[in-house]
């Protein structure tokens, strides 16, 4: 009888340690795929659940036209609305959160997901992709508005190369010891 009363306290706590596990959530915006495929490589490698950040209004068809209008976003400090929700964000204690590098830093609906989600407390890591230009702001602005989250070290990479480059991807994950 002890020992089957021991054998079901011993499935209890593995049960209720097994929901505590951690969770990790890779959010991104992408407009021509290069990001998203960064956030595939991680989903991938950690298991992760995807969120990808979508504005409710569509940016032009031709790259110009859309550099102007983010433009004008990034002086303004605009936030776009965006599609969707993630479903309770309370149960991830990681989340990715990464870009495409847009005049310097992230698009505005980057800002409108982390000013419209509680991420106090949990793990930031950025990621971007660039076309050449490099993070510049990208990753402190991330900071800036997660105060109260931990950040690790985030990832760059030239847009163009983002899809071949799963070894890096990989590298990096273990260099900040998430696998
Ligand atoms: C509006 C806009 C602004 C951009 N600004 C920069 C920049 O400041 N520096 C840079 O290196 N690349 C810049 N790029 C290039 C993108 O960062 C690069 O192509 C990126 O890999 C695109 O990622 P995506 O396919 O996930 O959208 C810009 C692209 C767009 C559309």
């Amino acid at each position: 009888m002890k020992t089957i009363i021991l054998s079901l306290i011993a499935m209890v706590a593995t049960i209720s340690a097994y929901g505590q596990q951690s969770k990790t959530l890779v959010v991104y915006y992408s407009r021509t795929g290069n990001t998203e495929a960064v956030a595939k490589h991680i989903q991938s490698l950690t298991g992760a659940d995807l969120f990808k950040v979508e504005t409710v209004k569509a940016y032009p068809e031709g790259y110009h036209e859309t550099t102007e209008v983010a433009k004008v976003e990034k002086s303004s400090s605009a936030r776009p609305e965006i599609k969707g929700k993630v479903e309770n964000i309370d149960q991830y204690d990681t989340v990715f959160v990464g870009f495409p590098i847009w005049w310097g830093t992230y698009p505005m609906a980057v800002a409108t997901f982390l000013d419209t989600y509680e991420l106090a407390g949990k793990t930031i890591i950025p990621f971007c992709t660039h076309g050449g230009g490099g993070v510049d702001q990208g990753f402190n602005d991330v900071k800036k508005l997660t105060p109260n989250s931990t950040h690790k070290n985030g990832l760059s990479l030239s847009g163009s190369r983002a899809a071949a480059l799963k070894a890096e991807v990989e590298k990096w994950l273990k260099e900040i010891g998430v696998i």
